[in-house]
């Protein structure tokens, strides 16, 4: 009982701590100056970009391959820089936490 309970806790816990991490990725690699999470800034809301591209089987390499490179004309005139602080492995880290945020 007392083990079921401390499993569920710290698995609770992880996600927890794994979504902040993916957070502060997002603000160590300079996202959080034109996105926020749920307002419209330079950039689109994540959770607008999450409900966007909701049940979107591609949508995470889509999008990782995007905050690579930049891009525009999806969410209106203004373009995205390409991040070139951000490698392959982050970007699909933050793509994947981008959609979780719907
Ligand atoms: C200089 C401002 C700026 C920075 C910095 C920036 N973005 Fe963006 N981002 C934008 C704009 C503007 C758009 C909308 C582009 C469009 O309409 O196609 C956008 C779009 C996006 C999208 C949606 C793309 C699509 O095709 O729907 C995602 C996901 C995203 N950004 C993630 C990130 C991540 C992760 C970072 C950090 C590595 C980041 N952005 C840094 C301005 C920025």
């Amino acid at each position: 009982m007392f083990k079921t309970a401390l499993v569920i806790i710290i698995a609770v816990a992880s996600v927890n701590l794994s979504a902040f991490a993916d957070q502060a990725l997002a603000a160590s690699k300079n996202c959080l100056s034109c996105h926020a999470i749920d307002k419209k800034l330079v950039g689109p809301a994540y959770k607008d970009v999450a409900q966007k591209y909701a049940g979107q089987k591609d949508a995470a390499a889509k999008l990782a391959a995007k905050i690579m490179k930049g891009g525009s004309g999806v969410w209106g005139a203004v373009p995205m820089p390409a991040n070139t602080q951000v490698n392959e492995a982050e970007a699909r880290k933050l793509a994947t936490w981008v959609l979780t945020l719907k």
